[in-house]
């Protein structure tokens, strides 16, 4: 089993994440660390462990994190999730376990450290404050990570704004300290947007969801169709919804019938001005040193090279 930790901000799509992580035999889930993002940190982790409670997995610790980024005040989605950060069913059993009283990356450090050096997988499906405060804190914690997933970006496209997707938007000074850390070289994962809107829960998805009936099989369909309603309202996106942030769980599986096709380079995070929050791709540093990369997209900005990362490109599911 692969030991994974989710650090996440549910969050519709983040709900799947969750659902994957803690039931998948791939994986042994060793806890939940909640982010700003979605919605407030009080109301994201109420709906971690609601759907823990949902998923016969009310043992699986969940950790506040977060409550804003280092440098900003926190931004939440309403239009996309609804003010609670997962409205659209009244399924959502009242959450059987509480909140952990231990600080978040400290429960992250302790449970990534206790697995052997190399095998850890950590997947961010919000805003990367925690994350960046974790590798900041304990730099030690990057020799137990085989791979940091993220679900983030966007290199032809935005969703926040024209240039930038949320979870890097709202905290792009922690982004960036993520991916310009040299321990981290070699180990990111990055599905951003472009890759995430290859993959959509079309109505004919949706249907085979239902199937056979269960409340717990309800609950998840009206979930995707308040989301999937969201989209149509703010995107005009009616074939959909893209499910984001479960496939930052996906990339990182092993028997998985999928192919992740990825390609290398770095990333550079645009934190100031009108692109606020923008991925960029740059060549490759020096592995574990920054230096003038080239500009890929030629934009202001970019020219500094990041560490290794894998950005994903494609997917193939076979059904
Ligand atoms: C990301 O933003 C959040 O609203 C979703 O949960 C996902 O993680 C997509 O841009
Ligand atoms: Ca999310």
């Amino acid at each position: 089993k692969i030991p994974v930790w989710l650090d996440c901000d549910p969050g519709h799509d983040d709900a799947f994440a969750i659902l994957i992580t803690a039931l998948h035999p791939s994986f042994d889930l060793l806890g939940i660390s909640t982010i700003h993002g979605n919605s407030s940190l009080e109301k994201v982790t109420n709906n971690a462990l609601s759907l823990l409670t949902a998923f016969g997995r009310p043992d699986v610790p969940v950790y506040p994190g977060s409550r804003k980024p280092f440098m900003r005040p926190a931004i939440h989605a309403p239009a996309i999730h609804g003010e609670s950060g997962i409205e659209g069913t009244t399924l959502l059993p009242v959450p059987t376990a509480k909140p952990q009283s231990t600080p978040a990356v400290e429960a992250m450090r302790t449970a990534i450290m206790a697995t052997p050096a190399n095998t850890c997988a950590l997947v961010v499906t919000g805003t990367m404050t925690n994350a960046a405060l974790l590798f900041a804190a304990f730099p030690e914690v990057a020799e137990h990570i085989k791979v940091l997933s993220i679900m983030g970006g966007g290199f032809e496209m935005g969703n926040i704004t024209k240039w930038a997707e949320f979870n890097i938007y709202c905290d792009p000074e922690s982004a960036s300290s993520i991916f310009t850390l040299p321990s981290l070289s070699g180990k990111i994962i990055l599905s951003p947007l472009d890759l995430t809107h290859t993959v959509l829960v079309t109505e004919g998805v949706r249907e085979v969801l239902t199937t056979p009936p269960s409340t717990l099989r309800t609950m998840l369909y009206e979930l995707l169709m308040f989301f999937a309603g969201t989209y149509v309202e703010v995107f005009n996106m009616t074939e959909g919804p893209p499910l984001h942030d479960p496939i930052a769980v996906a990339a990182v599986m092993k028997d998985l019938k999928m192919g992740y096709e990825v390609e290398e380079c770095g990333v550079k995070i645009v934190c100031n001005g009108e692109e606020m929050g923008r991925t960029v791709k740059v060549a490759v540093g020096e592995e574990g040193n920054e230096h003038e990369g080239d500009k890929v997209l030629g934009e202001e900005g970019a020219g500094k090279g990041g560490v290794r990362v894998k950005v994903g490109r494609g997917v193939n599911v076979e059904r």
